[in-house]
């Protein structure tokens, strides 16, 4: 479009369709879109994260992030769909053994896990980490070279250590570079022990909530006193996990915290809402 200016109409052509890409968790039931069905409106479960969206995951430390957004690459990789997986963090041959396990697990062929799921290594690569361009450049010749169609990044934030100034321009430039190539994104966002746990801010302060198109927060809560045990009705010292989408501009959403747990195997399970299971109701 040449133009500074286009009627809305004139996007018709360039409005990408509105499905959802799996996850293998009930978060895959918690995007919706709105259907008229007779005289009724309807709430149809996209089956996923919204296709093409960059989708922000966001939570403390060891809160199931990084499991996460392995078992998005897996359940995607046992469809037949390819997703390029850029490590910050972790170096990647850790990658491997823990991929197998959990493939093991949800019963996906790891032969296709094997080629489905393309790894860059910008963890033990000072250049690829600090330097955007390149990191771009590498991912790039991998979404051409491999046909990805989607990608994880795990983390954003360590993209930007230590230069925490940088973070809106930093988040912005993967954004639009997933937008570029066609991409629905997860890109993965550590909090700060200052930061409220169940809020959506990261390192960086909200410039990733504000730039991507929609945000999940994952939270683990210990349980401490008398008082929660009693709520919860699980013991003291005990662990309760909890999933939320706080937002999303693409499509309408469950807004409720979930419960969930993280199975013997490393992947996640989404129980009940809180308040459900809270009530017992839960099985
Ligand atoms: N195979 C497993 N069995 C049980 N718990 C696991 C397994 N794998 C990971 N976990 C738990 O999941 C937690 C979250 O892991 P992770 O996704 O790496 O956290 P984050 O990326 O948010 O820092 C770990 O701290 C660990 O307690
Ligand atoms: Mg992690």
């Amino acid at each position: 479009m040449s133009e500074e200016f286009f009627e809305l109409g004139e996007l018709k052509g360039k409005a990408p369709k509105l499905f959802g890409i799996p996850t293998g968790t009930r978060l895959d039931e918690m995007f919706w879109r709105i259907e008229q069905k007779g005289d009724k409106f309807v709430k149809v479960p996209l089956g996923g994260i919204p296709h093409l969206a960059v989708i922000n995951i966001t939570g403390v430390p060891e809160s199931g992030k990084s499991i996460f957004a392995e078992q998005f690459a897996l359940v995607q990789a046992g469809a037949g769909y390819k997703t390029l997986f850029v490590t910050v963090e972790s170096p990647a041959h850790f990658l491997y053994t823990s991929m197998k396990e959990k493939a093991a697990f949800l019963d996906i062929d790891f032969a296709e896990v094997e080629k489905n799921i393309v790894v860059i290594d910008a963890s033990t690569n000072d250049e690829l980490r600090e330097n955007p361009k390149a990191l771009m450049d590498t991912m790039a010749y991998a979404i051409k070279e491999k046909h990805t169609t989607n990608v994880v990044v795990d983390s954003i934030t360590g993209l930007y250590e230590h230069k925490e100034i940088m973070a809106r321009q930093i988040v912005r430039l993967f954004f639009n570079f997933l937008k570029k190539w066609k991409q629905t994104g997860i890109f993965i966002s550590q909090k700060r022990s200052s930061q409220g746990s169940e809020s959506a801010e990261a390192a960086g302060g909200l410039a990733v909530a504000h730039i991507v198109d929609g945000t999940i927060v994952m939270d683990k809560v210990l349980i401490s006193s008398r008082w929660e045990s009693k709520l919860y009705n699980m013991p003291l010292g005990s662990v309760i996990r909890t999933i939320r989408i706080d937002g999303c501009r693409l499509t309408g959403h469950d807004s409720r915290t979930w419960v969930f747990e993280i199975t013997p195997a490393g992947t996640i399970n989404i129980i009940a809402p809180l308040e459900e299971f809270i009530g017992g109701q839960h099985e």
